[in-house]
């Protein structure tokens, strides 16, 4: 677990599996109103850390990856919505604008796949995730906190994770 400086953390998982638990920690860890945002070629691993995220913030349903729809939106007992974007598709501002971010933003949490096609409509204040193939069961996951609150939730996710 090198740690690259004091605020980013880069972790390398061995297995599908092992991405998934580190999703669960993170996603119990979650409020509404937070905003985390992928980056990271297919395959690297966005949406099987997504799955555990949901997993773990407590979504009833299985969590697919929304490459034929833009949103999957996933439900918890409170009421609280996990929305599920995935922007590869999105190929204006304008389409992106129509998204209604803010309303998402109330009622829940909000994880974007290629969060760099729409960075333009997303708050600054983020954790930014970053996922790529190392070999054929490895992958590093690098994530940079933007904003107090991402700072705060990024440290007890290292903390948890790794004690330190
Ligand atoms: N350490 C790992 N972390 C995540 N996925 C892994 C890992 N090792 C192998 N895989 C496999 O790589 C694929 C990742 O696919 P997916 O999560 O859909 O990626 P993306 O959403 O970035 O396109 C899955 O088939 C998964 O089982
Ligand atoms: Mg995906």
């Amino acid at each position: 677990m090198p740690i690259l400086d004091s605020e980013t953390l880069e972790i390398f998982s061995r297995s599908a599996d092992q991405t998934r638990r580190f999703g669960m920690r993170l996603g119990r860890m979650l409020q509404n109103g937070d905003v985390l945002c992928f980056s990271g070629d297919l395959g690297s691993g966005k949406t099987t850390f997504i799955q555990g995220i949901a997993q773990g913030w407590g979504s009833v349903d299985q969590v697919t990856s929304p490459t034929f729809v833009l949103v999957n939106e996933y439900y918890r007992m409170d009421g609280s919505t996990l929305f599920h974007m995935d922007a590869y598709r999105i190929d204006s501002t304008l389409e992106a604008e129509e998204l209604d971010i803010d309303r998402m933003l109330h009622q829940g949490v909000l994880v974007v796949e290629w969060a760099e096609r729409i960075d333009s409509v997303l708050p600054k204040e983020r954790l930014t995730i970053k996922m790529a193939w190392v070999a054929d069961e490895q992958r590093s996951l690098v994530m940079v906190p933007y904003g107090e609150r991402y700072q705060t939730l990024l440290h007890s996710f290292r903390h948890r994770s790794f004690g330190v």
